[in-house]
């Protein structure tokens, strides 16, 4: 099948434009390349055997977007492209609306104009916020806390309408809980440029000794250790779980929302301990206030996503360590 892949170069895309072409789907990546490194394409077709088409294009512009389509023709679309720094967000709203809100709108214009009427969105569990009760079910209310939270809350709510004006429309808005880790060809990975915002790539950075200590923000929540837990997903089966979406859109006209996690928690401890273990590195660490704006406990009820999808996640929290671990010796390798 044809799939075009806006931020296919990104760290996400990446390893999923990988197992659609390892499926023999053809498949063109729309990126910017503002937030991936110029070699990733050639990455991708050194794992996965089979090149895929790239055309550099902003998702906010209109006229070089619907260009590509029409050209393409795909018969569906995963729309990874957009900002995710949620600090970022919070001193730059307009920024983040313009690229994720605007950029998916011209997107599902772009899309209605090639007659593509197939959708994955890759779309996050922030959006429930502060949650009631976890695990989070796909139906618990959605009352994002920041901006970037707002734009992905905001585009479900344009996919859902523009679902219900066209009902042949079929997507699936995917929420993902903490992705981590890296392909385990350590060929492609996540890159944060700067300080890392989320924890994995902080404690990969510290196994490394390209950062003295890991700040552990706060350890007097409700939790068994008094670190926040958190639903820790394997990026590769994050990766696939977009294969089955995309299948899911095949027969299931409509617009549906499924979380993708495990349904299993860790807390920042164990994460340390694990990556200790998986590195045989020591990860030091402080102590220090808690974050403002984060949660005691966040994961995924899987359920939907076993049901619809019919699928779960198969890799467990060694396999992601070692394979963040792999990843960032790498790039230590590189660049040194
Ligand atoms: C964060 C974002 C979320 C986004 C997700 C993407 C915030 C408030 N939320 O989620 O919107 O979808 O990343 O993966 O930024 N921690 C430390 N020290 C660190 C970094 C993190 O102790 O240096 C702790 C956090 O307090 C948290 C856990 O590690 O308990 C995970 O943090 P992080 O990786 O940033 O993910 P989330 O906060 O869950």
């Amino acid at each position: 099948m044809r799939v075009a892949v806006t931020g296919g170069a990104g760290y996400i895309g990446s390893h999923t434009v990988v197992e659609l072409l390892e499926e023999g789907h053809e498949v063109l990546i729309l990126d910017s390349f503002a937030n991936a490194a110029p070699d990733v394409p050639d990455r991708i077709t050194a794992i996965a055997g089979h090149a895929p088409r790239i055309v550099r294009v902003d998702i906010t512009d209109a006229p070089a977007l619907t260009a590509a389509l029409q050209e393409f023709a795909p018969e569906a679309v995963l729309h990874f492209a957009g900002l995710k720094a949620v600090g970022e967000a919070v001193s730059n709203p307009l920024e983040y609306y313009r690229v994720n809100v605007t950029g998916s709108l011209v997107l599902l214009q772009a899309m209605q104009a090639a007659k593509c009427r197939r959708l994955v969105f890759s779309s996050s569990a922030t959006v429930y916020g502060d949650p009631d009760q976890v695990p989070i079910p796909e139906d618990h209310p959605l009352r994002p806390t920041n901006p970037y939270g707002h734009s992905k809350r905001m585009i479900e709510q344009v996919i859902e309408d523009w679902g219900v004006a066209n009902p042949e429309i079929a997507a699936v808005n995917l929420r993902y809980f903490n992705p981590v880790g890296a392909h385990a060809s350590a060929q492609i990975g996540e890159a944060p440029s700067g300080t890392p915002n989320n924890l994995m790539p902080y404690v990969a950075q510290v196994a490394a000794g390209q950062r003295p200590r890991l700040s552990i923000f706060g350890d007097d929540y409700d939790t068994p250790d008094g670190t926040g837990v958190r639903d820790y997903i394997h990026v590769v089966d994050l990766a696939q779980a977009h294969l089955a979406a995309l299948g899911l859109t095949a027969t299931a006209p409509g617009v549906q929302a499924i979380n993708v996690g495990t349904g299993r928690g860790y807390s920042v401890l164990e994460m340390v301990r694990a990556f200790e273990g998986a590195s045989g590195k020591p990860v030091p660490f402080d102590i220090v206030a808690r974050r403002p704006g984060d949660v005691a406990t966040s994961l995924a009820n899987p359920r939907r996503a076993a049901d619809r999808l019919n699928w779960t996640a198969s890799r467990d929290l060694d396999a992601m360590c070692e394979d963040a671990w792999r990843w960032q010796s790498y790039l230590l390798r590189k660049n040194s």
